[in-house]
């Protein structure tokens, strides 16, 4: 059999293991592994991995050393053409040309959505590993690249309460996840946070006001609000505004943190999670499966159609939410 396999949308901290254990599951199986580079837009061109014989295939040293490394050696991109009918069909030609019988998309819903266009058109297996640092896929407990990707916010938090402490003043930090509050939240708890304004639960301007005063009223110097991008109120900006207009108890600044929340080297959970996806993937083709994204859900090992993956807002832990605003005292 030949698997393709190639990452799409946002890169994610674990999307490298992920290919590694794809690749070495591959061979250790007996398939061949071909390596698309740049998602579907790659695919769409014909841009595949060179090894170092220069073969259009990956072997088993084209992924040594690869667990430690961020990004994706595959490179990734958004590819508009791949919305079109007749890109699908373009692509689904493609793998017929190059003899591809399967395909391991790495990557988020938008990826999965083009996953499910592509069948429409291409009668290969598909199985999928979510690649995001959102974690905002139905089907598995974490996506490849969320727990970096806190990692890094609680670390940026960490540092910003120095601050916040020395000047006794407010620290609003917005932070990625689209449409989901799933980083922030995360964020919020782990980092210590007072509040944290994700789009799952309502952002009350007045009733924040209100909790702020009686923060200060306890003695409290520094506050720290975590903002999650995709929150109903809007950012980390307009809350400020907003804040601001409540006449706010506290002096703050704004800190977007942005695409640094996608870089770095993949803590272990990462390395682990995307190595044990990759693998299951390859796993599931050779059974025959097809059209599902590989996940972990209490430890077991999961598929799940990509219809299924995104086809509601997954929820966030209520549990969490309420710890937090306990612990904020
Ligand atoms: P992610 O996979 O991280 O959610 P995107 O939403 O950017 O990232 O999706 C990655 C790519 O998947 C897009 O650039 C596009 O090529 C393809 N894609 C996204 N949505 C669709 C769709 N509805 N139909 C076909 N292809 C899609
Ligand atoms: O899906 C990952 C993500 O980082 C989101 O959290 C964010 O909204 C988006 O991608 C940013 O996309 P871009 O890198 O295209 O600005």
């Amino acid at each position: 059999m030949r698997i393709g396999v190639f990452c799409s949308g946002g890169d994610a901290p674990g999307m490298n293991p992920c290919v590694r254990a794809v690749v070495r599951a591959s061979i250790a199986s007996g398939q061949e592994v071909v390596g698309i580079c740049r998602g579907y837009q790659g695919l769409l061109n014909e841009d595949f991995f060179v090894n170092s014989d220069g073969q259009p295939i990956m072997d088993a040293r084209s992924v040594s050393d690869l667990s430690k490394h961020g990004g994706t050696i595959l490179r990734t991109s958004r590819c508009p053409d791949f919305h079109t009918i007749e890109g699908q069909k373009k692509a689904a030609g493609i793998l017929r040309k190059h003899a591809i019988d399967a395909l391991i998309p790495i990557g988020g819903d938008g990826t999965f959505h083009g996953a499910v266009d592509l069948m429409k058109h291409w009668d290969g297996l598909v199985v999928g590993c979510p690649g995001t640092i959102d974690n905002d896929l139905i089907g598995t407990d974490y996506t490849i690249g969320f727990a970096t990707a806190v990692q890094t916010a609680v670390e940026a938090l960490d540092k910003l309460r120095d601050t916040a402490e020395s000047h006794e003043r407010m620290f609003l930090v917005e932070v990625m996840g689209r449409h989901s509050g799933y980083i922030a939240l995360y964020t919020a708890l782990a980092g210590g946070a007072e509040v944290a304004c994700i789009p799952e639960t309502p952002t009350d301007v007045p009733e924040i006001i209100d909790r702020l005063r009686k923060l200060k009223a306890r003695g409290k110097k520094s506050i720290m609000i975590v903002v999650a991008e995709g929150d109903e109120n809007g950012g980390a900006v307009k809350l400020q505004a907003d804040l601001i207009a409540a006449d706010c108890p506290f002096q703050m600044r704004v800190i977007t943190l942005g695409h640094l929340q996608r870089g770095g080297s993949p803590v272990p959970a990462d390395r682990i999670l995307g190595t044990l996806l990759g693998e299951f993937a390859v796993k599931s083709i050779l059974e025959g499966k097809t059209g599902v994204m590989a996940g972990r859900i209490g430890g077991a090992l999961t598929l799940t159609p990509f219809e299924q993956t995104f086809d509601r807002h997954k929820p966030v832990p209520p549990e969490l939410v309420r710890v937090l605003a306990t612990m904020a005292h």
